[in-house]
């Protein structure tokens, strides 16, 4: 599966981590793989750690194939892989991402930014997701469980539409302390009521 999300910051890494953790508990051997992340330094952590915090830590020698781009600038895609003169190859990332469907029953692969942040300087250029969709991967968005979340997520679904690219489900997260519970309840019955045979997952707040 794909986890992509409306937005950077939108708790794409903790919803990763928390569907590997419910994956393994449930009997699956299972694996999170990140295709491109920015501004990690040498020996920083990376999304994949905060996974691992989740699912239990991971044989090194997977890391090329669970991050197969990583760049130092702390700045999106398309412009880290511009200023290392390295761009984003579609076979590296296909490749890597069989190597681990190989050896594992599930694969979570998290998004980098938006679901619409792109890999290259050309709107035209295929998106993360579309990739993903391509390789057969269900696609869930995840949606900030806040005021402002149902346009956030309406808006993402109804670009991604316009793209092609079918969404499995959404996961309403709760990434701010004290969200006011009518808002967290009408949020998902909007997704529940308004999207039907789309699946509705909420991840409350982990303070
Ligand atoms: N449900 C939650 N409860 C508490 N804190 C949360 C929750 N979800 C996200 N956060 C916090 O919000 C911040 C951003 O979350 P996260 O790193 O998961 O976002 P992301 O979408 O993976 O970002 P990126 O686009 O950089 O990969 C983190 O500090 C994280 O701990
Ligand atoms: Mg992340």
């Amino acid at each position: 599966m794909f986890i992509a999300g409306t937005g950077t910051d939108i708790g794409k890494t903790q919803v990763v981590g928390m569907l590997a953790r419910r994956a393994q508990a449930s009997g699956l051997r299972v694996i999170t793989q990140k295709w491109v992340q920015t501004g990690v330094r040498p020996g920083d952590k990376t999304d994949l750690d905060a996974h691992d915090a989740w699912f239990g830590a991971q044989a090194p020698d997977l890391m090329p194939w669970r991050l197969p781009y990583r760049f130092e600038p702390a700045v999106s895609v398309h412009l880290a892989a511009q200023l290392a003169q390295t761009p984003i190859d579609w076979e590296v990332i296909k490749s890597a991402y069989f190597e681990l469907k190989k050896r594992f029953d599930l694969v979570i692969v998290e998004g980098a930014g938006g679901a619409f942040s792109p890999v290259s300087a050309q709107l035209s250029s295929p998106l993360m997701t579309e990739l993903a969709q391509s390789l057969g991967l269900p696609i869930w968005v995840v949606v900030p469980n806040e005021v402002g979340g149902i346009h956030a997520g309406v808006a993402t679904l109804a670009a991604l539409n316009a793209r092609g690219v079918c969404v499995a489900g959404v996961i309403l997260n709760q990434r701010l302390p004290d969200v006011d519970p009518l808002v967290l309840a009408d949020n998902a019955a909007y997704f529940q009521q308004n999207y039907p045979g789309l699946s509705v997952d909420c991840f409350p707040f982990r303070g």
